[in-house]
């Protein structure tokens, strides 16, 4: 089965609504004729007000780069999803590793994030992926049997088509150190092995995984050329227009 190739700007916490506001007038058209992958955009949710009016009209679709579980409700400092769909969101990250590691999210949080953000209709992009210990201690597969099984419980297949899942080593991620092309795909494969485990081959087929870590204009050529790599999340290198589009067009 085709799938269609995601590629995806994580901001994290950069930019301010001029400096995100100048992103995209440069960006728009430098992709304005590309139309052989998606692309999205993850900003703060500051700056969502600003960049998605912005891109309306164009193929680049928006997201949060978090969402809390529940509808509403005393939850200082969250956003929900209504929130976000209100504002024109289409799509959210779900268990960022830096969500995992600085903010206590569980396998357990992930889980209720997706089933929220799946009843909303909003596209998930949910992230898993090893620390470097796991991986010296060759318990990669374990670390993303476990976490694909703990983010996907109580999903079933009718639900799952829109799921994206993003596989970003946490060793990889602004350290300047990707995973090889070889690694990734590997990792990949356990990751759609295990998917199909869960939902059966049909749905693991179509199911998009992005690669993420460190990905490069330089490096993502590589990357893509892989069987089971529909795309990319980008942190750093997507910060600049013409880094990004350089990423896009690989
Ligand atoms: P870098 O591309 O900066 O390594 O970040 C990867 C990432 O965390 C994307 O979500």
């Amino acid at each position: 089965m085709a799938r269609k190739a995601l590629i995806a700007a994580n901001w994290k916490m950069y930019k301010t609504p001029a400096e995100a506001q100048a992103f995209v007038d440069a960006f728009l058209p430098l992709v304005a004729s590309h139309t052989r992958d998606e692309i999205a955009l993850f900003p703060s949710p500051v700056l969502l007000p600003t960049v998605i009016p912005a891109c309306k009209g164009s193929k680049v679709a928006v997201g949060a780069q978090n969402i809390h579980f529940a509808e509403e409700g005393a939850y200082t400092g969250e956003t929900s999803v209504g929130q976000l769909k209100a504002v024109g969101g289409t799509h959210t990250l779900i268990g960022h590793s830096e969500r995992r590691q600085y903010f206590a999210e569980t396998d357990e949080i992930v889980n209720k994030k997706l089933h929220t953000a799946l009843k909303h209709g909003l596209v998930p992009v949910v992230c898993i992926g090893e620390v470097l210990e796991e991986r010296e201690a060759g318990k990669t597969e374990q670390v993303l049997k476990t976490q694909v099984t703990g983010a996907f419980a109580g999903i079933t297949a009718e639900m799952a088509a829109s799921i994206v899942i993003a596989y970003e080593p946490v060793w990889a991620i602004g350290t300047g150190k990707t995973a090889t092309p070889e690694m990734a795909e590997e990792a990949h494969k356990m990751i759609r092995a295990e998917v199909a485990k869960l939902l059966g081959a049909e749905i693991a087929a179509g199911m998009r995984i992005l690669y993420g870590g460190s990905v490069k204009p330089d490096n993502v050529t590589a990357l893509m050329a892989q069987e089971d790599i529909d795309g990319a999340l980008v942190g750093g290198a997507s910060l600049k227009a013409d880094s990004f589009e350089k990423i896009v067009k690989y």
